[in-house]
């Protein structure tokens, strides 16, 4: 999806420079970054979203960073109405406002990565679960027995809700609520454990202790330095060791970028023990 080949005849070198090269779609809405300077093109940039993306209604400008607890980048609507959508991966459809809860196609990938490692029967929980997609793909690509989600922004909770019901999974439950409060009340153990927040996932960690099954796998997220790529798994398995939990790191893989030069990263986490 690159903007900057479709707009070459139509921007000068210099806006093109400003320009970034990719967007994301998200159902029929693209959410795109145009500099200030380059505001005065943004028709130009709607008309070369939309004749490449015919299913595109709604154009949103990123004008601030996932920000804050629930992570909702701020939007500017630069281009049609509606900003509730219906995205569509791996079979599922997952009803979103962008605008008003976390979501990213971008993580497509890592949700079916992450799927068709679950196996038959397997109890998985999801923190952070937002509306429901690593839950919802977990459920659709595997034969888990349950899949649980917490997640604490209560709109998200609500589209998770009825993202369970369209997507017509019986053995998904959506919980509102802070993991820091639910998990302890958890009774028995999981098979597995996603933690997709990587802004502040070992402030978490604590609350695994004791809650998987030894030989279970715990998916970390975090963001990362490039070039501290090579001492991460050491670094994520002494944070645990230091709350606690004995993990040795089976697979690791960039998923993502935050900034120049930052990635995010995810770590299969096989779970040893505890200290
Ligand atoms: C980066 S988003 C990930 C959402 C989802 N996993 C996805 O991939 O679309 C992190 C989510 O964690 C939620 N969150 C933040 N702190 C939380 C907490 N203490 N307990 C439960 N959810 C939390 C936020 O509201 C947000 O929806």
């Amino acid at each position: 999806m690159s903007l900057k080949k479709d707009l070459k005849d139509k921007l000068s070198e210099e806006e093109l420079k400003l320009l970034r090269r990719s967007f994301e779609i998200i159902g029929n809405i693209a959410v795109v970054e145009i500099p200030d300077e380059l505001m005065s093109k943004k028709d130009l940039i709607i008309s070369a979203i939309i004749s490449r993306h015919k299913q595109v209604k709604t154009v949103l400008r990123k004008i601030g960073e996932v920000n804050g607890i629930f992570r909702v980048a701020r939007f500017e609507k630069i281009y049609g109405k509606e900003t509730e959508t219906i995205a569509k991966e791996h079979g599922c459809k997952f009803l979103v406002d962008p605008t008003k809860v976390y979501f990213s196609s971008k993580l497509s990938g890592e949700r079916e990565r992450v799927a068709r490692l679950v196996g038959k029967g397997e109890r998985v929980l999801v923190m952070f679960a937002g509306v429901g997609p690593f839950p919802i793909v977990i459920a659709k690509l595997s034969k888990a027995k349950e899949v649980i989600g917490i997640e604490l922004n209560s709109v998200a909770v609500d589209y998770f809700k009825k993202n369970i019901k369209i997507n017509k999974v019986k053995n998904v439950v959506a919980i509102e609520g802070d993991v820091a409060e639910i998990i302890p009340k958890f009774e028995g153990k999981f098979d597995r454990i996603l933690m997709p927040a990587p802004y502040s996932a070992d402030n978490f960690v604590h609350l695994v202790k004791n809650k998987v099954t030894k030989g279970g796998f715990i998916h970390y997220y975090t963001f990362e330095s490039e070039n501290l790529e090579d001492r991460l798994p050491q670094k994520v398995e002494e944070i645990f060791f230091r709350n606690g939990v004995i993990v040795k790191k089976r697979f690791i893989r960039k998923c993502g970028s935050f900034a120049p030069y930052v990635n995010r990263y995810v770590l299969d986490l096989e779970y040893l023990g505890e200290v």
